[in-house]
């Protein structure tokens, strides 16, 4: 969805304008005359890489990223050999990180036999003033630096670092600005993610999320339901509902507004087949909710739903104000209000206190809950949570030994749980081509697990039923009926 802009009427011999995203459409404009100076020198399009390395919210972000690229003149590839390379970076994990420090060292290469290339770094990891600054003492190639708070002004900060010279670093501590209508591209025509809010207040005390993406802002409900019904013209047939708490989006709007009202809205938008949503904090989910997710058509009978502990006693050092019994009694809820919900969690093993019946407290809400999957994170350190300082830091291989029968467990239980639509015809959105073998397609339930079957290029994006003749453990074989 890209605001129709005539970027080259816009006059560039008056000053930029102050007001957004007027001033951001004026530098898109500046920076498609550098591209234009590229093209007759070099007899191409510059080629530019948006490398995503988190969250879908991150992955929203590189869209808007590559929206501003495209309307510039650059040519979006995947290959990291372009002439200009983006790192959208996630700083959950420390081995998210280290990722990033690896493939620099590679860019590194890249770039002494391309002077002219720009490499930019921006997201969550940016956030982080210790990280900052060992870039600048180390990585003294990088040629643009900027955060979470103005990624807004990528246009702005990529015509300054076009323009040659020092390092631009450009990170705020925070903002409560949003600023609609900048161009998207995306990267499925018929599926997207929408933000309805950014940030998060929860500070659980193992999360840099807080700290790196700043105080929870809802957008306004119409913005979003414009957003969607422009998606919706352009062909999108599911969006994907995004923030790090979707329950409490909208408490801090002027006009308050629950989420599950929002969702009724967004279930009018004539076109849209089905919604989705992530993430869900169960320490936030509304009977009212819960009602609305029965009462309808569109929204997809999934939810993820991170438990992170099935301790209580780790779960309330983890600020996360919900007890193991509470958990347990919304899963209930929620499959006696839909029948054949997916429920899908994060959970983390060695917090730091950790014990083994902690664990075990864990494991039996695995067992419980019977989640079709569940990320599993080793926990990892991070500077400035609370938790970082936290005492009894439970040791490598006593955490590893968890990790690994908890995998065991988890995948025991989703192999069964997936099973049992079997036998079921079921729409399927389809996505792709499948990987291993073109005379497939693959597509999603809407459980969001997938089913590849015979077909090709013309069903991309449409709805299809499918007979799902074969779980194969983590998705399924099928026909179209
Ligand atoms: N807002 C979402 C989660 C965002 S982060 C929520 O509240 O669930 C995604 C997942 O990363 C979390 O659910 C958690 O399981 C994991 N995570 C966050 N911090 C972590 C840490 N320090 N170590 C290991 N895993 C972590
Ligand atoms: Fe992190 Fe907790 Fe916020 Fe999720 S809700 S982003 S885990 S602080
Ligand atoms: Fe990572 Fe930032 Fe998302 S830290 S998980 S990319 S909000």
């Amino acid at each position: 969805m890209n605001a129709n802009i005539d970027f080259d009427r816009i006059d560039l011999d008056l000053p930029a304008p102050e007001k957004e995203p007027d001033r951001q459409y004026y530098f898109i404009a500046k920076c498609r005359r550098l591209v234009e100076d590229f093209k007759r020198e070099n007899g191409r399009a510059p080629a530019a890489c948006v490398f995503n390395m988190g969250c879908q919210m991150n992955a929203r972000d590189s869209e808007k990223l590559s929206g501003i690229l495209e309307q510039t003149g650059y040519e979006l590839t995947q290959s990291e050999d372009a002439d200009f390379v983006i790192y959208n970076t996630c700083t959950v994990r420390e081995n998210a990180n280290l990722k990033v420090y690896g493939r620099l060292g590679v860019l590194k290469t890249k770039k002494q036999k391309n002077p002219r290339m720009r490499i930019a770094l921006c997201g969550c990891m940016m956030q982080e003033p210790q990280v900052v600054e060992k870039i600048r003492k180390s990585y003294g190639f990088v040629d643009l630096i900027f955060g979470t708070h103005n990624i807004y002004k990528f246009a702005e900060l990529l015509y300054a670092c076009l323009c040659g010279g020092d390092m631009v670093v450009d990170i705020w501590k925070d903002t409560d600005r949003i600023v609609e209508n900048l161009p998207v591209e995306r990267k499925y025509f018929f599926k997207s993610g929408v933000n309805i809010m950014f940030g998060c207040n929860n500070f659980c005390s193992y999360c840099i999320v807080p700290y790196v993406r700043g105080r929870e802002r809802s957008r306004e409900p119409r913005e979003i339901l414009r957003e969607i019904e422009r998606l919706v013209d352009d062909g999108v047939a599911e969006v994907m509902l995004l923030g790090q708490n979707v329950n409490s989006y909208g408490r801090n709007l002027d006009e308050p507004v629950t989420f599950a009202q929002l969702l009724r809205e967004v279930e009018k938008i004539p076109g849209l087949a089905r919604i989705r949503f992530m993430t869900s904090h169960p320490k936030d989910l509304s009977d009212e909710l819960i009602e609305t997710i029965a009462n309808s058509q569109k929204i997809c009978p999934h939810i993820h739903l991170p438990l992170q502990s099935g301790s209580s006693r780790i779960l309330k050092i983890m600020n996360r104000h919900y007890t193991k019994e509470q958990y347990l009694t919304l899963v209930e809820k929620l499959r006696a209000a839909v029948p054949d919900i997916s429920l899908t969690t994060d959970i983390i093993v060695g917090f730091p206190g950790e014990t083994e019946e902690d664990f075990e407290e864990t494991l039996d809400v695995v067992r419980k809950a019977r989640f079709d999957s569940a990320f599993t994170f080793i926990y990892s350190r991070r500077t400035g949570t609370p938790a970082a300082s936290m005492e009894d830091q439970v040791p490598q291989d006593v955490v590893k030994d968890r990790f690994d029968r908890l995998l065991a467990e988890v995948q025991r239980i989703a192999k069964e749980t997936s099973a049992r639509f079997t036998g079921q015809v079921l729409p399927v959105l389809v996505e792709e081509i499948n990987a291993q073998d073109s005379a497939l397609v693959t597509g999603r339930l809407a459980s969001n697990l997938l089913v590849h079957f015979p077909g090709d290029a013309s069903l991309i994006g449409k709805i299809v039923d499918v007979e799902l003749t074969e779980c194969k453990g983590f998705y399924y074989l099928g026909n179209v009926r």
